[in-house]
């Protein structure tokens, strides 16, 4: 864990992030922390992006699988368009309801992917993905960290096709790579980068062992309200 790792929740209000380069073990990541949750007794929604709602799954067709190419900015606009969506008709009516959210990637993977791996610009980017998020920033982010080429390698040894970002170059991961840890650094919202070399289960217990944190502080925040 590089950063943040004794840190406290303070006004939690129940959204966290898992993010980071293909391949890292985020799927297998939120599939642990669900098992958590459900022991836990939490009322949770366990979703992703994109594609975590009807529209979504009709974009993440087009935008995962296309076989004509889109330009940098369709491809801005139809993740701000799956994004929008899933903020508003699914992760806010969770919270307001009292419901923890998880999500599987959110506008920090639009920043990575778009930005510094397509070269749109970075202010232009920061610009749709506040209008599209309505500014909702998450309590914390797990920024799942590995070399491209090991991420890569994982994803194509889960024998699921790859998409269409996976057949892309290494440079343009590196670059997102770099991207994400330059997001980490920079945002106001808390991010724990895990080292996601290691084996499954230390990577999961070090997620757990944050998510476990911010679980409890947010229930605490819930009752005092
Ligand atoms: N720490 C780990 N060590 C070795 N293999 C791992 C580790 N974590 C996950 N894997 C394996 O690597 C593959 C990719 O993991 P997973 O699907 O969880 O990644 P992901 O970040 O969700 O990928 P994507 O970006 O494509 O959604 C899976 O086969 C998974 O079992
Ligand atoms: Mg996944």
């Amino acid at each position: 864990m590089l950063a943040n790792s004794d840190f406290n929740f303070k006004s939690p209000k129940g959204f966290f992030v898992v993010d980071g380069v293909n391949g890292a073990g985020k799927s297998t990541v939120l599939r642990r922390l669900e098992e958590l949750l459900r022991k836990r007794g939490t009322a949770f929604l366990l979703t992703r992006e994109p594609g975590g709602t009807s529209l979504g799954t009709s974009l993440r067709t087009i935008l995962l699988s296309s076989t004509e190419p889109l330009t940098p900015l369709a491809e801005l606009f139809l993740f701000s368009a799956d994004r929008t969506t899933h903020v508003h008709s699914k992760i806010l009516p969770a919270l307001r309801s009292g419901t923890a959210v998880l999500s599987d990637r959110y506008h920090y993977s639009t920043t990575a992917f778009q930005g510094y791996g397509r070269g749109l610009d970075l202010e232009t980017i920061h610009t749709i993905n506040e209008a599209a998020c309505g500014g909702l920033a998450p309590d914390g982010v797990l920024l799942l960290d590995l070399p491209v080429e090991e991420g890569l390698r994982r994803a194509a040894a889960r024998r699921d096709g790859q998409d269409n970002f996976e057949s892309e170059d290494i440079a343009f991961h590196e670059r997102i790579r770099q991207g994400f840890l330059t997001i980490a650094a920079q945002r106001s919202e808390p991010f724990f980068v895990v080292d996601a070399r290691a084996p499954v289960e230390v990577v999961c217990a070090q997620c757990a062992a944050i998510v476990e944190r911010w679980i409890a502080a947010w229930e605490k925040e819930l009752h005092h309200e």
